[in-house]
């Protein structure tokens, strides 16, 4: 019997019992504990915890579930798997017991050809809860059970919860004998292979409390209503009614683990190993088919992550059965064809599912491609070594450089046979976020371990830093670091942190970038990609060996590259005149709270409310430009603190400074600008060059930031924008001070004359308004209408068409009017139905839900919807026809 008919049987049986057939929710339902929703009554939580009132006391779903606890047992045991449907009904305060004993026992024994499932009763066994002499009486009373087919469990077996606070209850489990060749005799308690466990009862009547796992917990009282809920896991009843042995093999699975072994060119069924690659592939690939379809994208945390990791697990699987080209496109298809019976959804929704699915496998097997070599040599080492575990190390650069998740690392080295050290990994990732908190200011130190830099800063003492007097030094290597760890030497291409006795290189701080430069040495030479401070007092070079190979205890020269530096300098007195021309026009309450600035570019932010106006930005870059017209002198001298504050100096929030000795940047005359600052400077204004004004945004609630070009930069800015305005003069043949003037009535005119055709195109199609109605079909005494509107066609003209036509239609007979059309490749369909219609049971909103697979809103009047591809416009008709007619004929 196929998945779907049994998934069908089970709802009809239910519904001829006075149940109402409930849609499965998402899988993403919405529950602040919950990651997935793992069972039937998810939905249905605040009818049995009285929050709210159920529309109906009696239910029947059968709901998707995703339980991802055992995804590394998945494919190793028959039993696990991460998607599966759970077909269930529902009794809110209505039957108990004795109704849930009684509906299940008729389903599972009735016979197939009465609609049953037929199964046999002798090989039916059942489990209640300890002291559950009502269950159990019931049992021998309904079924006929004898006594030694009726087991009792304890709590952890059987007492449901949700493992967290929530409805709970006893329950009573329902399996089937699968035979003496699956294990021993003596029912579920002894061997629960042999035993499958096919359907849990829940007499729902507690409220669980906070406490871990299934019997460490409170309860907290009874519900207000005895319940039902039951589960029947829609997979297991497949593999016992389709013969076959686990649920990788039953028809919705099964093909696309065929075609996996296909492509990889093996058998199922003769190795172990491929085996569990094989239901891997085939168990991973449709959950991560279902997550996507309910909205599910690859991430690095919460639901994201466990769909990454399906994702790649399945991609892996195939490539350790020796299959390395795409896999996805191959199977995704497959496992869509097979769920859309029951899915619909996957079929619309295909084109963006399958997007997301491919694309997260290309960006794996690139992360695969890089990190892969690194791992097989670490692992080689290791065994060379004789070790039984990969270092923390290694897997903490496998994550840090080639983005292996720690699992990642952890399977592929079981796979070979290996550990890892976990908690080695753990401790230098808490480290690396320590540090980065430590470096906020100096963001980029590179993987370097601060207990080496240390160890070199207590060895040789600080950096002497040249920086503010050179542009050049003669300097020592007193030490080279790549990855974690010191190395004496780095040959081409390698890019390792370097530590000179001496040099000349600004490390980044005070919102100026690092220097550019290079090292040289007789043999080689190597280019600054870095510069930063790590520690107080220890410049650290990030450089990349260009040529030759570097050494410790080399003797090298260092050299900042002079273009570099001097655009860092207009660039950081730039910043310096920004600040003071913004308090000069605002007022000195708009204090710099952050600034960055690298050669050509500067941006300042600053307490402000609310936006600059255009005059306010004339103003400042006035200023700012007189300033550097006017050639004020720049100065940088070192005094105590308490002097530097007396004559006025500005200090930076959250900046430390040494009380004894700042270095106070000084701008013109008196208190034009008196700033603490580390940074290079220019020597007079006049060589900063133009400051043009780029950019002025929101940071935060009150704070603005505004971006300008300096030097160079600023010149060629305005190049630019000067060649903008001929190219537009040109285009429009006019002067160009009369530019602004020509594209404001050009403007003006264009819009009225969209007016205009929007007005003539909403004419035309109200007009064939008459026509269409006149021309209805007649299907069994309904009057149908359908048309689809000229491309471009507004929503609202779709809407106002299809009351039109209807207006025109005969009030007394049932009346349908369908008018679809498609804008931009998106279709949408307005419904309207006269009132005999809707008095006959028809409802424009059902009709709009039926044609479109569910989706769509409105009232029984008039209803809409979209969401299809504009080619699917004439199917939808078509099916809107079909149930028209349907109705019609009833
Ligand atoms: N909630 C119960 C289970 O998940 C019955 O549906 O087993």
């Amino acid at each position: 019997m196929r998945t779907a008919e049994i998934r069908r049987r089970f709802l009809d049986h239910f519904v001829q019992r006075g149940h109402t057939e409930v849609p499965s929710a998402s899988l993403i339902l919405d529950d602040p504990n919950l990651l997935f929703v793992n069972a039937g009554m998810v939905q249905f939580k605040p009818y049995f915890l009285g929050q709210q009132t159920p529309p109906y006391t009696r239910a029947t779903s059968v709901q998707k579930c995703i339980r991802t606890g055992d995804i590394d047992e998945v494919g190793k045991t028959t039993r696990h798997g991460t998607f599966f449907q759970m077909n269930g009904n529902f009794s809110f305060g209505d039957y108990f017991k004795e109704g849930a004993i009684e509906h299940a026992w008729e389903l599972i024994t009735g016979s197939q050809d009465a609609g049953g499932l037929g199964f046999d009763p002798d090989r039916i066994w059942v489990t209640v809860y300890l002291d559950d002499d009502e269950a159990s009486d019931l049992w021998k009373k309904i079924a006929g059970l004898p006594e030694e087919r009726i087991q009792r469990r304890g709590k952890a077996d059987n007492f449901w919860s949700m493992g967290i606070p929530g409805p709970c209850g006893p329950c009573s489990e329902i399996y089937i004998d699968r035979g003496a060749e699956y294990g021993p005799d003596g029912g579920p308690v002894v061997d629960e292979d042999r035993f499958l466990e096919i359907w849990n009862l829940v007499f729902m009547q507690y409220e669980r409390g906070e406490g871990s796992g299934k019997e460490d917990y409170e309860i907290l009282g009874e519900l207000p209503a005895r319940n039902i809920d039951t589960g029947m896991g829609l997979e297991r009843a497949a593999y016992l009614l389709q013969g076959v042995d686990n649920l990788y093999e039953i028809d919705e699975v099964y093909p696309v683990l065929q075609r996996a072994a296909e492509l990889a060119g093996c058998t199922y069924g003769k190795d172990h190993t491929n085996d569990v690659h094989l239901r891997v592939i085939a168990d991973h690939v449709r959950s991560g088919l279902m997550l996507i379809g309910d909205g599910v994208s690859p991430g690095n945390e919460g639901r994201g992550y466990v769909l990454r990791r399906l994702l790649r697990r399945s991609v892996r699987a195939m490539r350790l059965l020796g299959y390395d080209k795409p896999a996805l496109p191959e199977l995704l298809p497959i496992s869509k064809d097979l769920m859309k019976a029951s899915y619909p959804e996957l079929e619309t929704g295909f084109d963006r599912i399958s997007q997301i699915a491919y694309g997260e496998e290309d960006a794996f097997r690139r992360t695969l491609a890089a990190g892969t070599t690194i791992l097989d040599t670490a692992v080689e080492t290791t065994k060379k070594a004789g070790g039984k575990q990969l270092s923390g190390g290694d897997a903490f650069k496998l994550h840090d450089t080639y983005g292996f998740p720690i699992d990642l690392t952890l399977e592929m080295a079981e796979e070979q046979g290996l550990k890892v050290d976990e908690d080695g990994f753990r401790r230098l990732m808490t480290e690396q976020r320590e540090r980065a908190r430590a470096d906020a200011r100096a963001k980029k130190t590179g993987h370097a371990d601060t207990s080496l830099l240390r160890a070199v800063l207590d060895q040789h003492g600080p950096t002497d830093w040249q920086a503010y007097t050179t542009l050049e030094t003669e300097s020592k290597v007193l030490a080279l670091i790549s990855g974690a760890d010191g190395v004496p030497a780095a040959g081409q291409g390698e890019i390792v942190q370097l530590i000179l006795d001496r040099t000349p290189l600004y490390a980044e701080s005070g919102g100026q970038n690092a220097d550019a430069g290079v090292i040289e040495w007789d043999g080689g030479s190597a280019e600054v990609l870095d510069v930063q401070r790590p520690l107080r007092g220890l410049v650290v070079h990030q450089v990349r060996i260009t040529d030759g190979e570097l050494t410790v205890d080399a003797a090298v020269r260092a050299k900042v590259d002079p273009e570099w530096r001097l655009g860092a300098c207009q660039a950081h007195s730039g910043t310096h005149v920004m600040h003071a021309a913004l308090r000069q026009v605002l007022g000195p309450s708009a204090l710099q709270s952050g600034s960055y600035n690298r050669p050509g570019y500067l941006r300042l932010d600053f307490a402000w409310k609310g936006a600059l106006d255009q005059r306010s930005r004339h103003d400042i870059e006035d200023v700012a430009n007189l300033a550097v017209r006017r050639d004020l002198p720049v100065s940088a001298t070192y005094m105590p603190l308490t002097e530097a504050r007396e004559i006025g100096a500005i200090a930076l929030f959250g900046e430390t400074y040494n009380p004894e000795k700042v270095r106070v940047v000084q701008i013109g005359p008196g208190q034009w600008s008196i700033e603490l600052c580390g940074g290079t400077h220019v020597q007079s204004s006049s060589q900063i060059g133009p400051l043009v004004l780029t950019g002025e945004s929101s940071v935060g609630s009150s704070s603005r930031r505004v971006e300008a070009v300096v030097g160079i930069e600023a010149f060629r800015y305005l190049a630019k924008e000067r060649d903008l305005v001929s190219q537009l003069a040109e285009i429009l043949k006019s002067p160009r001070d009369n530019v602004a003037d020509r594209v404001e009535s050009m403007v003006t005119r264009l819009r009225d004359a969209e007016k205009e055709l929007a007005r003539m195109r909403a004419a035309a199609v109200l007009s064939s308004a008459g026509e269409l109605a006149s021309g209805a079909e007649d299907l069994d005494g309904v009057a149908y209408v359908a048309t689809e509107t000229p491309e471009g066609t507004g929503g609202g003209d779709i809407r106002k068409l299809a009351q039109e036509i209807r207006g025109r239609l005969d009030p007394g007979r049932p009346g349908v009017v369908a008018v679809a059309g498609a804008t931009d490749g998106k279709a949408s369909l307005v419904v309207a139905i006269t009132k005999a219609a809707k008095d006959s049971g028809l409802s424009a909103a059902d009709l709009v839900r039926g044609a479109l697979g569910g989706k769509g809103g409105g009232n029984a009047d008039l209803a809409q919807g979209g969401g299809v591809a504009a080619d699917q416009l004439r199917p939808v008709l078509d099916s809107l026809r079909q149930l028209a007619a349907a109705r019609g004929a009833t």
